[in-house]
């Protein structure tokens, strides 16, 4: 009896408790999962690998599907036949299997799917092909980063070394079409392009590839994006090698296909590596932990029992083995919830399809909904890191390491996080413990060898060699030909600008042809605005010449690094001598127009200003702009007045120029005249009598215009900087304009930017004049008070008799001692309303207003002080 109830009593210790106790019972002994793989791929390999050894791993471990065996059932597929993977697929789909770990290629991820959705089996898949979403497809479950991250970061990688075209080389599949258009999206987002793109099918032919090639080397652009598979990846770029497109001048980025082939397989020969120096390519971030060193500490065992002895880890794998734990402890969720493996027919597929297909023999999976919730709320730090999903049912944290190919190895040149979307030479782990930090001053690398051995950034762009002539759209200018015109003999454009721009190519490292074509016929003034549309429109290759870089403009149009500095200038006749009213005011408005940069203008006076290009439309431009605001001075408020055209006069040329402002408003010539500063300036060089007035209030300087994202334009740019700092430019301009021919002594004009004193006099007469008012009401209050004094009772009556000369005598001697001696004030009496209101803290005695009653402050507060 009592042994009785003492085994009863072990009994009762040694069973669990009820619950657990169901839910353990009503768990299957095994579960099968399935995995559509391509073995013969170095990833599929891995990949195998990788599953036997987390099922190893899950098997032996008691706190995870404890008491359940977890089998993965293996298919091969092919890739490259997409008919035959999607058939041997679908065979696959017909065993009763409860998720599944692939597929590893995204064209049979694609059709997998929509089966996958119908059956409700969740497939944990490493296709990176950024259009399977978890939207449209939600039983697809991402294990490795999208695509979508994977382009961010090669978009970002081209914007760090500022290139603005790329090529790209891809396979002409769902995988690399996709791939690409998301590369399109994330370069247009930081305004660089795809110039050329081209495809290639997978069974393409050698001479294929090469046609391909040869083709992209005839492009512009030298940075070239290659996403491909490994197979033809290698293929092209052993190709390229012997093309010798792998030296100088080029940039190779390859997708992460070349890092997980170069990590998974350890018997690259040396000449393959050394084919390809200087290549980048990116791998997705696997931060340092011991579960991912444990795998590979254990992976030459395994590798070799699953006859896989030559590959080694990459960071597929450790996506594959985290993979299969996601499974695992989605599974003990979903059975710890009372989640059984039942399948049922799909009465859809019985009824409808079917047919010679068998596809009836399809079952669903009938809690697949509750499996896949648990698979995207699965939280553990596996072998790859972080296991989590994202509401976009992407895996948490996306990150790339930048690997650049040097010598026999990959040498790791930073990272590339999305938690910050830039390059960074800090791991990605370590930003995750700081609050994201955009600022593109973090944004760093460390330097990387490139094609050709060289540690020089490529340029990124060469002139194509089947380059047509460039067409340059030049203005035959009519007046100011010093500047650019056509030369009346040869028939050749030649000027000041011409001049500049030769020198400017003749630095750059490549050769570049080129035509000029005039624009205008030279007996007037071309029109600059259609001369850049030009540009804008394809019909001109570049646009050079006196083009000033307005805004307007530089909203379609790229312009090179300004040659001259130009911006508007005003040019008003201040004579010296002339003392009239206006100039009186001249100089205070001048320094109003400097400080301000608005144009001021006296109400009634007229302005005309010199319009040397006749035709120039003033609509829009910046001309118009500032001749249509006006500032009355006294009242600072801006008043935008519409100036009609008639009120300006167009003058033709420089000699126009002079003789309207000699003659001057009253005599039919102009007050102000507004132009560019170069025009001015050469203009003054030949027009000793006439100076600069007021000085710039806009600024900026004349460029060359370029179409947008022209490589040549940032080329030119360089080359202008560096005529300028060796003094080329200088010597051009002293050239064509020359300078400084007047002497100081025969300026008729005065800059009247400088102030001299007689700029002044009018302030002083001004001060001059308030003094004396001072001066006048403060003997008024004396008297006033004197006389109160003097007589208490009554108020000075007005009858009364004049005084008479010795009491004038004594009353001046009275009035003196009074201001000698002043009486105090007879009462004090304080103004409640004002001493209540907030006073600024002033010092013992200060006066703020002198009027009656005289309120002082004394002491903080304000009294008023009766007399
Ligand atoms: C694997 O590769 C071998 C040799 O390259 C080939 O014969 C075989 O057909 C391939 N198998 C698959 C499934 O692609
Ligand atoms: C590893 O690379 C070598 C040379 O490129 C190749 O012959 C071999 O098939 C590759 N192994 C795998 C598993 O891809
Ligand atoms: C696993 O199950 C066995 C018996 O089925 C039990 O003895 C063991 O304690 C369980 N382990 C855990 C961690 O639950
Ligand atoms: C590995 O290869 C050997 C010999 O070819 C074969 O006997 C064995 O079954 C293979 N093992 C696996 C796991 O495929
Ligand atoms: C599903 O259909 C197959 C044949 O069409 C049949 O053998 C099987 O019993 C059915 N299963 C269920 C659960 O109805
Ligand atoms: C996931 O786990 C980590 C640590 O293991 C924890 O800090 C985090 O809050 C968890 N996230 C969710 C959503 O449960
Ligand atoms: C990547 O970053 C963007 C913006 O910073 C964010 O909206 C998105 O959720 C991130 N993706 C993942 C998977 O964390
Ligand atoms: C971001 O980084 C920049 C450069 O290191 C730093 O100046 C800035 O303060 C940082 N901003 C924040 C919010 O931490
Ligand atoms: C250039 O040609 C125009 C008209 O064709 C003529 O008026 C002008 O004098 C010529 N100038 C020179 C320098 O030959
Ligand atoms: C104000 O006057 C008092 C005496 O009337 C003097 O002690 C004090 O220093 C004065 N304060 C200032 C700021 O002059
Ligand atoms: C202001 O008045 C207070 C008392 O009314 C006095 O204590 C203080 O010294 C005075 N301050 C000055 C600067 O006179």
């Amino acid at each position: 009896m009592k042994i009785g109830l003492l085994i009863l009593f072990v009994l009762f210790l040694v069973l669990p408790p009820d619950g657990i106790h169901k839910s353990l019972a009503a768990r299957p002994s095994v579960v099968h999962i399935g995995s559509i793989l391509r073995f013969n791929s170095t990833i599929g390999g891995a990949s195998v690998v990788a599953i036997q050894a987390a099922l190893e791993d899950i098997n032996s471990d008691p706190t995870v599907l404890n008491g359940t065996t977890l089998k993965v059932d293996m298919r091969d597929t092919n890739c490259d036949d997409g008919f035959l993977g999607m058939v041997q697929a679908l065979q696959f789909m017909e065993t009763d299997v409860i998720a599944i770990i692939g597929p590893q290629c995204s064209t049979i991820a694609h059709i997998v799917s929509y089966v996958a959705n119908e059956l409700r089996v969740p497939l944990m898949s490493f296709a990176s092909d950024a259009t399977l979403s978890s939207i449209q497809f939600p039983f697809f479950v991402r294990t490795a980063p999208s695509d979508l991250y994977q382009m961010d970061a090669v978009a970002a990688l081209v914007d760090y070394y500022r290139w603005k075209i790329v090529t790209a080389i891809y396979l002409d599949d769902d995988y690399g079409r996709n791939g690409i258009a998301a590369l399109d999206d994330a370069l247009t987002e930081r305004r660089c392009k795809i110039s050329y793109k081209v495809g290639f099918s997978s069974s393409a032919k050698k001479g294929d590839l090469i046609n391909l090639l040869v083709s992209v080397s005839y492009m512009e652009s030298r940075v070239i994006i290659l996403h491909t598979g490994a197979g033809p990846g290698f293929k092209l770029l052993s190709l390229a090698n012997q093309l010798s497109m792998m030296g100088n001048g080029y940039v190779w980025i390859a997708t992460d296909w070349l890092s997980a082939y170069l990590d998974a397989n350890s018997s690259v020969p040396a000449e393959t590596m050394y084919g390809m120096q200087g290549v980048l390519t990116l791998r997705p971030h696997i931060p340092k932990s011991k579960m991912k060193s444990d795998l590979i500490s254990k992976w030459s065992r395994v590798s070799k029992q699953y006859n896989h002895s030559d590959l080694r880890t990459s960071s597929y794998a450790f996506y594959v083995y985290d993979s299969v734990w996601t499974v695992a402890r989605a599974l003990d969720a979903f059975f710890d919830d009372g989640g059984k493996i039942t399948f049922s027919n799909d009465s859809r597929l019985r009824d409808e399809v079917g047919g010679t297909l068998h596809l009836e023999a399809m079952s669903v999976f009938d809690m697949g909904n509750n499996l896949l919730d648990k698979i995207r709320k699965v939280n553990f730090t596996g072998a790859s890191g972080q296991v989590q999903f994202a509401v976009t049912g992407d895996l948490i944290h996306p990150a790339y390491d930048i690997i650049n190919i040097n010598g026999n190895g990959m040498r790791t040149v930073g990272y590339w996080s999305n938690y910050s979307r830039l390059l960074s030479t800090v791991l990605p782990e370590v930003l995750y413990s700081k609050p994201p930090n955009s600022s593109l001053a973090n944004q760093r690398l460390y330097d990387v060898i490139w094609p050709g051995q060289t540690a020089q950034k490529p340029r990124g762009w060469a002139f194509p060699s089947n380059a047509k002539e460039l067409k340059i759209g030049v203005p035959n200018r009519f007046s100011f030909k010093e500047f650019v015109t056509k030369d009346n003999v040869t028939g050749s454009m030649k000027g000041y600008c011409i001049d500049v721009f030769t020198q400017a190519l003749a630095l750059l490292p490549y050769p570049v042809t080129y035509k000029f074509v005039p624009f205008g016929s030279g007996t007037e003034n071309p029109h600059y605005d259609k001369l850049v549309q030009m540009v804008e429109d394809n019909e001109f290759d570049a646009a050079i010449g006196d083009i000033a870089i307005t805004m307007s403009r530089t909203i379609t149009n790229d312009f090179t690094q300004p040659f001259i500095e130009s911006g508007l200038v005003i040019l008003a006749p201040v004579k010296k001598h002339i003392t009239n009213s206006w100039a009186f005011l001249q100089p205070f408005t001048l320094q109003m127009w400097c400080v301000t940069g608005l144009f001021f203008l006296i109400v009634g006076a007229v302005v005309w200003v010199l319009e040397h290009r006749i035709n120039d439309e003033f609509r829009g431009s910046p001309r118009e702009q500032i001749i249509t605001i006006f500032w009355y001075g006294a009242d600072s408020n801006i008043l935008e007045l519409n100036i009609s055209r008639s009120r300006l006069r167009a003058l033709g040329s420089p000699e126009e120029y002079a003789k309207a402002l000699k003659s001057g408003p009253k005599r039919g010539g102009v007050m102000a005249i507004v132009d560019e500063r170069p025009y001015v300036e050469l203009f003054l060089s030949t027009n000793c009598k006439i100076a600069v007035a007021g000085s710039d209030f806009t600024s900026r300087g004349w460029g060359f215009a370029f179409p947008r994202d022209s490589p040549l334009q940032i080329d030119l740019s360089t080359a202008i900087l560096s005529l300028s700092e060796n003094g080329e430019l200088q010597r051009i301009h002293d050239k064509w304009l020359k300078t400084g021919e007047c002497s100081a002594d025969n300026t008729e004009f005065v800059d009247s930017d400088q102030l001299r004193l007689e700029s002044f006099w009018g302030l002083f007469l001004i001060c001059g004049v308030a003094c004396v008012i001072a001066l006048l009401i403060y003997f008024v209050t004396i008297i006033r008070k004197y006389l109160r004094h003097e007589h208490p009772e009554e108020p000075i009556p007005p009858e009364e008799p004049s005084p008479k000369k010795g009491g004038s005598k004594y009353n001046c001697r009275k009035f003196f001692s009074y201001l000698d001696h002043k009486e105090p004030p007879k009462k004090k009496q304080t103004l409640s309303s004002l001493s209540s209101t907030p006073t600024t803290p002033v010092t013992n005695f200060t006066v703020l207003e002198i009027e009656r009653p005289v309120r002082t402050v004394r002491n903080g507060s304000v009294v008023d002080i009766e007399d």
